[in-house]
């Protein structure tokens, strides 16, 4: 339906309470890149809300496609959300029998070409990603304050992106990205990323990466870090569905070059891109979910 006539209740708990969860997906081409992927994270953020999606994985994977084809969208932007639904005042799921289900999509305005040469800027903010003990950031939730307040420091730097360390004080992750950086020790080249045990969300461009870094011989570090590991770093960059692997050309008052670990990752990255859509488009259709 046209965004203009789209109506959630206000007493939709996902409006009064930040109840629900989202997968945000990018479109190449008219192909969903891995849509099975954000189909199962979905499903893994519902069951840890105790959430029963109101369509199986198939039914969710014909509604993203017939969205996009609906609005007629090549290379887009997709977000989907499905909320704890309309209910009386009151924090008990059970008072919303009706789960709201909905997917935007839209034309894809994609970063500008100039963050990819140069970096962007990021800080380490004050505010600490919530602990996995509170709500666990593996959960993709509607609950975006924390992320938000990290972003108001970010602005208020006038820096891109804004970095959350966990309580420890270890590295976690950017309010919509993971983090990856290369260390150098003893002339040993390293690429470092925090590990899901920080408290971070499970990125699907992180855990591609990761399989990138390893077939191209890298040495991969998942572990804890601090920010100084960040910032005596040679290279860093972020992962997200909208990014792709995005250089950072300064974190706090630090500079760092584009280098070539980075664009050696970005551009294996865009391969793989490449490789899904034409593998997808040759499966036809009936892989989309319908015939
Ligand atoms: N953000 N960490 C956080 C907190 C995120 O919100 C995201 C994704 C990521 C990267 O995950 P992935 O590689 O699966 O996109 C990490 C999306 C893009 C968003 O919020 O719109």
């Amino acid at each position: 339906m046209p965004l203009k006539e789209a109506r959630v209740s206000v007493l939709d708990h996902g409006f009064l309470y930040g109840d629900g969860i989202y997968e945000t997906m990018r479109v190449y081409e008219g192909v969903v890149f891995m849509i099975e992927e954000h189909i199962r994270r979905l499903e893994h953020s519902a069951f840890h809300i105790g959430l029963n999606l109101p369509k199986s994985p198939d039914e969710i994977k014909v509604s993203i496609y017939e969205t996009l084809e609906a609005n007629g969208l090549k290379d887009a932007y997709l977000r989907l959300t499905v909320s704890r639904g309309a209910g009386p005042i009151g924090l008990d799921p059970s008072l919303c029998p009706n789960p709201t289900y909905f997917i935007l999509a839209e034309d894809l305005k994609p970063y500008p070409r100039r963050f990819y040469d140069e970096g962007i800027s990021a800080v380490i903010t004050k505010t600490r990603r919530n602990l996995k003990e509170a709500i666990n950031p593996r959960i993709k939730s509607l609950n975006f304050l924390n992320n938000i307040l990290a972003k108001i420091e970010a602005i208020k730097a006038r820096a891109d992106e804004a970095l959350m360390l966990n309580h420890m004080g270890h590295l976690a992750e950017g309010t919509v990205s993971n983090i990856f950086f290369v260390k150098r020790e003893n002339g040993h080249r390293s690429l470092c990323t925090p590990s899901l045990d920080c408290g971070i969300l499970e990125g699907i461009t992180r855990n591609i990466v990761i399989e990138l870094a390893r077939r191209n011989d890298m040495k991969l570090i998942e572990g804890e870090f601090t920010p100084e590991d960040l910032l005596s770093a040679e290279e860093v960059f972020l992962t997200s569905t909208i990014m792709e692997v995005m250089p950072v050309g300064k974190v706090d008052e630090v500079r760092y070059r584009v280098g070539e670990v980075t664009k050696l990752l970005g551009a294996e990255y865009g391969k793989e891109v490449a490789a899904y859509v034409s593998e997808t488009k040759a499966a036809g259709p009936s892989i989309w979910g319908y015939e």
